[in-house]
């Protein structure tokens, strides 16, 4: 069933046919969790925290066992107001959602009308284009030169259908970031009728000064949506919890459509909790400082392309064409060795692999696995 068939004449059809548009949608490939064989296999696909999560977090989450049967705040009040708290935002400008995946497919149901688009870069997330095409508008992408956003092409893709604009800093999968001031003048070319997304995702593996995640800014804009997620630093990818700032109207506008009880008891728990522990998050910030340069530098000596500088908790290693050596060998060849990487193929990047910076055992397991296979 194909966007180019024949309109159906869908309330004569034998059978229920989905919307126009649903069924050419890709769905989200996951990292994959096994190995062929392997009964253990490490999992460096999905750029979780490899430290696990933080203890207090894992308490919160266990206490939460007796509250099993009764329905979360739909607020999400305890979590509003820690995160309103901790970076000084209005609680009612906050959103909350299963994720921030979630926040994304709300803001794309509010503001899409078929025919609408998004703008993105060549290799964005792929989850805004998913929710952008459920709500049959179009995916407009810019090219990323460098595997690095450019805001000039961002600019130039941007048109008078569109409604929203994702821009993921640092990006994932390519790892890379642009400093705030392009941000900002991203924005100040951007007509003011168009949602300017800053997914927040990986900001706060980011250390450079020039970084920022535009929380400060999206304060005063009332077209910018800051996105943040307790998946990749906090560690509770499981929970599904992600947050985003915007400005009144729009929270208004996802709060009427969002589902009820978006947030689990024990998800909201567990993030407060989490927020509250900065030993953890220390910890993990310091153990990704101390292994992303050594991995860079490692597959770099091995002769392999390392995209970057990565600003994230993964690194982006590209492969050459050369037959037995592509990134798809390579990824079968660790596989096999229970080392699980991420294939991009559904990204356009079939000649890369992103690789999670993983605990010193599996860090050294990676290169000297990727040692192997290109001196094989
Ligand atoms: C760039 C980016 N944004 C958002 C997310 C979504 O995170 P979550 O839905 O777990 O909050 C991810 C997850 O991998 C991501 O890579």
């Amino acid at each position: 069933m194909s966007d180019d068939a024949a309109p159906l004449d869908r309330a004569r059809a034998p059978r229920p046919i989905p919307k126009s548009g649903i069924m050419d949608i890709h769905a989200y490939v996951p990292g994959k969790a096994k190995a062929e064989g392997v009964e253990h296999p490490i999992k460096l696909s999905a750029n979780e925290n490899i430290l696990g999560a933080s203890p207090k977090a894992r308490e919160a989450y266990a206490a939460s066992a007796d509250d099993l049967h009764i329905y979360p705040d739909s607020r999400t009040s305890i979590l509003r107001d820690a995160i309103a708290q901790q970076f000084r935002l209005e609680p009612e400008r906050l959103i909350f959602g299963c994720g921030s995946d979630e926040i994304f497919q709300l803001l794309n149901q509010a503001f899409l009308e078929p025919g609408d688009n998004i703008v993105q870069g060549e290799f964005a997330f792929a989850a805004y284009a998913i929710g952008a095409r459920a709500c049959q508008a179009e995916v407009k992408c810019a090219r990323e030169p460098g595997h690095r956003i450019d805001v000039d092409e961002l600019l130039a893709t941007v048109d008078e259908r569109t409604r929203l604009v994702f821009l993921a800093n640092p990006g994932n999968p390519t790892g890379t970031w642009i400093p705030f001031s392009e941000v900002l003048r991203l924005h100040a070319h951007l007509p003011p009728s168009v949602v300017l997304v800053l997914d927040g995702a990986y900001g706060e593996f980011a250390d450079d000064p020039a970084f920022d995640d535009g929380l400060d800014f999206a304060r005063g804009a009332e077209n910018v949506v800051v996105t943040h997620t307790f998946s990749k630093l906090h560690g509770l990818a499981s929970l599904r919890v992600g947050w985003g700032y915007a400005p009144g109207a729009i929270a208004a506008a996802v709060d009427r459509i969002r589902l009820p009880f978006n947030t689990s008891i024990a998800g909201q728990r567990a993030a407060v909790a989490a927020l509250a522990d900065t030993e953890f998050q220390a910890r993990s910030l310091a153990h990704v400082n101390q292994w992303r340069p050594w991995l860079t530098q490692q597959i770099g000596g091995i002769g392999l392309e390392v995209v970057g500088p990565s600003a994230t908790n993964f690194v982006l290693v590209g492969f050459p064409k050369t037959p037995g050596k592509t990134a798809r060998d390579a990824d079968e060849f660790l596989s096999a060795r229970g080392l699980l990487t991420r294939s991009l193929l559904n990204y356009g990047m079939p000649d890369h692999l992103r690789i999670t910076i993983g605990l010193e055992e599996h860090n050294r397991a990676v290169v000297d696995a990727l040692a192997e296979f290109m001196k094989a």
